[in-house]
């Protein structure tokens, strides 16, 4: 399973490269507005921090619009892949890039028939997002599970990321259904590192080692 981080903080990128498992960066337009740079300039400042792929987002929403962005994202890096709201317009959209060779993510995924629409134009990543499904009373890694029997039925090459991750077991349940890529806030991928057992394990061979003798 990839592990890519969902923010646009350079110094959180920065950080979980460090741990030496971060495959690729996930933004938005919402996290690049937290972040308050242009959303350019983050885009290469964290392709020159992480070399895999890096999500960036259209803001526009007709064909033309998201066309003429995603060419120009892709301008910027190979690294670049297009996000890419899962709408008629955006769809077209994918199905152009895919033409072109330009990576795509198509975003905001709440059904697995939308997933299957996206892989059809030729998406490269899907992103359902799990997190605020379960926010709307639905269990979002179902949508996780019924996307992967779909996409293995037919061979489909889209990778599924998921998206929207808000604890460690959502993490847990996606790598237990195959997801190919995990989105995972900075604040989530510090929780899956740490188990109170650990802490208190540490603790207690630290404080008994200070009783071994010196040679
Ligand atoms: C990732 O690509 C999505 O934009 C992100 O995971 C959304 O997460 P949220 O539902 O916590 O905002």
């Amino acid at each position: 399973m990839k592990f890519f981080l969902d923010t646009a903080q350079i110094d959180e990128i920065k950080e979980a490269a460090a741990y030496g498992m971060l495959d690729g960066v996930t933004t938005n337009p919402s996290l690049v507005a937290k972040a308050g740079l242009p959303y350019e300039q983050i885009i290469r400042d964290i392709c020159e921090v992480c070399k895999g792929p890096i999500s960036a987002e259209v803001l526009g929403t007709s064909y033309d619009e998201m066309l003429k962005e995603a060419r120009q994202w892709a301008s910027l890096s190979s690294q670049v892949v297009v996000k890419i709201p899962l709408t008629i317009e955006g769809l077209k959209v994918v199905s152009s890039c895919t033409a072109e060779g330009i990576r795509t993510n198509v975003t905001l995924c709440f059904s697995a028939v939308q997933a299957l629409m996206a892989a059809k134009a030729g998406a490269s990543y899907i992103s359902p997002f799990v997190g605020r499904l379960d926010d709307c009373g639905q269990h979002g890694m179902e949508l996780i599970s019924e996307i992967k029997k779909i996409y293995n039925n037919y061979k489909l090459p889209t990778e599924v990321l998921v998206a929207s991750i808000r604890s460690p077991l959502h993490l847990k349940d996606a790598a237990k259904l195959g997801a190919d890529v995990a989105t995972i806030p900075f604040k989530v991928l510090s929780q899956i590192v740490k188990h109170p057992l650990t802490d208190k394990g540490l603790a207690a061979f630290l404080e008994d080692a200070k009783s071994i003798p010196q040679a």
